[in-house]
This record gives structure tokens, C-alpha cells and sequence, in this order.
């Protein structure tokens, strides 16, 4: 965009490791290319607030491995006004910035959509969200790395349960997508996913139970993924007891650990190219676009279509967990 000359970037809602790996792209692309940038705390919150900070290229400096995010982060009430809104529009234009980039989730980026309707605000978004639950892209920034935490803490897990021969559920994080509890019984080897896209379909614990899971196995573990409507882990296992009180069953819900860690390589070199790719959008007057990757190619989302997620699990891949646990 040939009038863009200062560009403001924040993170937003949950964090997500490589957040840091993104602002650091961004903020070297940016300056690479010529333009101003400015670091605006604690997500909209600093824009409703006015905390807005110069960066140059030494304040991204020794990030790219840190977990969390070095601008804050909040969930912000005051932005989803209208007052908020205009006071956040007007608190950026008195900073001089003239685009911005938001790094979050969801919730970060329907608020990016109705700034934009309402103001004349270019905002390129980043997906950062270990739940991975954006349309229009196979990855979201943080989500290898939590993948990796689960695994790490379900290893660990496996031993406690084979030494007692007890029967694990382990909820996971995700928001209301499974992909975390999918792939990480995967990865794991876990004994079955218990998913919210699979809610209304099948009754899951009967299934798993019915296929007679543990027959040959002295240990289970059953990846959940959380959900505030069933009660995700804790009722699943209530149920056990009362159903069938010859399991040993056991509850661990890893809760925020999930969030943060250093980023993984992946995680790492995803947030640098979107990161770089956000810069390369606005330079072509890209508006209201998330970055996302296809197929291994950096493609621009409209950010109404990145937020129209649909529930879609590869049922194969839940199959296969079934299929490598018998
Ligand atoms: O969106 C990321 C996420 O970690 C979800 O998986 C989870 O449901 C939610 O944020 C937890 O939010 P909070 O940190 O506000 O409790």
C-alpha cells in the first residue's frame, strides 16, 4: 500500500508459542522494507489504553525461542464497544500508524473484521492459536509445539498407568476443535480421541468401551479434548466409576502448560514466514487477509472466511487411532 509508512502489530487473546518468532518477522520484514513499527501492548487493550511503543530491529532481538509473548496479551471488553473501538481507532492514528497486524485466534481476528468494517484500518492477521481451529490454512502458529507438550506429558503418563494398569483420561486444550486431542492420541499411541466434532454422532465412551478397549492391554489412555457443555475428562470418568467400576480410572488435565514452552522449529520457521508474508501483503495492498499456508504455500484467507470454520476431522485419522490400538 503506497500511503502505509508505519505499522502497528499486537498480540491477542490466548497466547500460542512462536507468537514471539512472528513478531520478530514482522517487525524485521517491516523495517527491511522501509517501514515504521510500532509495538502495541497487551493486545486491543493497548489500543483502547494508548500503550504503544517504538520498535526497531533490536527490540525483537533473542525472541524467536521464547514461549509467550514479549507484547502481552488480554482479552480485551473495551474493544468489543463501539466506544472502545473508536477510541482504539483514534489512539492509532494518533501514534501515525496507518495498518495493522494482530496475531491471535479467533476471537482476535472477529475483532480485526468489525474494526475494519467500522474504520478504514488495513489489518493483515496472523494465526496464532495452539487449537488450530482457523479456516483457510493447515497450520496455526503454536500448535506443533503444544502437540509436542501433550506428547511429552502422555509419555510420561504411560508409565504411571502401565505400572498400576489404570485406565488415563487425559484432557487436552483446544477450545471446540479436536485436533490437539486427535493427533496427540496419534502421536502417542493412545488407546482413542474423544472429540467434540464427534459429539452428537456416536456416543463415544460406550463405543470405546463396547469395542472392549484394555482386554488385552494392562493400561489405556484416552485423550479428550476439553469441553465445558459435557464436562470433558472429570465427567467421562465419573461416568466410568458408576458404569464400570472394574476400571481404575484416573484424571489429568494439563490445562496451561499447553500454552507455553519454547516453540518448536516448526512453530518457529511457520511464524517467520507468515510473519514475512504479512509485510509482503500489505506491500501489495492486501487488506483484511489472514496469512495462511496451503499445501506448504503462503496464500492470503479473507480474514470473514478464516473465522467460517467448519468442524472437519479427517475421520481416517480417527480410525487410525482405533486401528494401531488394538
Ligand atoms: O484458544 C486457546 C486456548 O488455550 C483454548 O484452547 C482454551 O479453551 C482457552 O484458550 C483458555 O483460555 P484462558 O487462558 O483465557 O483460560
Amino acid at each position: 500500500m503506497a500511503t502505509c509508512k508505519c505499522i502497528g502489530i499486537l498480540t491477542s487473546g490466548g497466547d500460542a508459542p512462536g507468537m514471539n518468532a512472528a513478531i520478530r518477522a514482522v517487525t524485521r520484514s517491516a523495517i527491511f522494507h522501509g517501514y515504521r513499527v510500532k509495538g502495541i501492548m497487551r493486545g486491543y487493550k493497548g489500543l483502547v489504553t494508548n500503550e504503544i511503543v517504538d520498535f526497531d530491529s533490536h527490540s525483537v532481538s533473542n525472541i524467536i525461542q521464547l514461549g509467550g509473548t514479549i507484547l502481552k496479551t488480554a482479552r480485551c471488553k473495551e474493544f468489543t464497544t463501539p466506544e472502545g473501538r473508536k477510541l482504539a481507532y483514534e489512539n492509532m492514528r494518533a501514534a501515525g500508524i496507518d495498518a495493522l497486524v494482530v496475531i491471535g485466534g479467533d476471537g482476535t481476528l472477529t475483532g480485526a473484521k468489525i474494526f475494519a468494517e467500522e474504520y478504514d484500518v488495513p489489518i493483515i492477521g496472523l494465526p496464532g492459536t495452539i487449537d488450530r481451529d482457523l479456516g483457510g490454512t493447515d497450520h496455526t502458529i503454536g500448535y506443533d509445539t503444544a502437540l509436542n507438550t501433550i506428547l511429552d506429558a502422555i509419555d510420561k503418563l504411560r508409565d504411571t498407568a502401565s505400572s498400576h494398569e489404570r485406565l488415563f483420561f487425559v484432557e487436552v486444550m483446544g477450545h471446540t476443535a479436536g485436533y490437539l486431542a486427535l493427533y496427540s492420541a496419534l502421536a502417542s499411541g493412545s488407546e482413542a480421541a474423544i472429540i467434540p466434532e464427534m459429539e452428537t454422532e456416536v456416543d463415544q465412551l460406550g463405543e470405546l468401551i463396547n469395542h472392549g478397549f484394555r482386554k488385552s492391554k494392562n493400561s489405556a489412555i484416552v485423550i479428550v479434548a476439553e469441553n465445558p457443555e459435557t464436562g470433558g475428562a472429570t465427567a467421562l470418568a465419573e461416568r466410568v466409576k458408576k458404569e464400570f467400576p472394574e476400571y481404575d480410572a484416573r484424571v489429568t488435565i494439563l490445562g496451561h502448560i499447553q500454552r507455553g514452552g519454547s516453540p518448536t522449529a516448526r512453530d518457529r520457521i511457520l511464524a517467520s514466514r507468515m510473519g514475512n508474508a504479512a509485510i509482503e501483503a500489505i506491500m501489495e495492498g492486501q487488506r483484511n487477509v489472514m496469512i495462511g499456508v496451503l499445501n506448504g504455500q503462503i496464500t492470503y484467507v479473507p480474514i470473514s472466511k478464516a473465522l467460517q470454520h467448519r468442524k472437519q476431522i479427517d475421520r481416517d485419522h480417527l480410525e487410525l487411532v482405533k486401528i494401531l490400538s488394538i
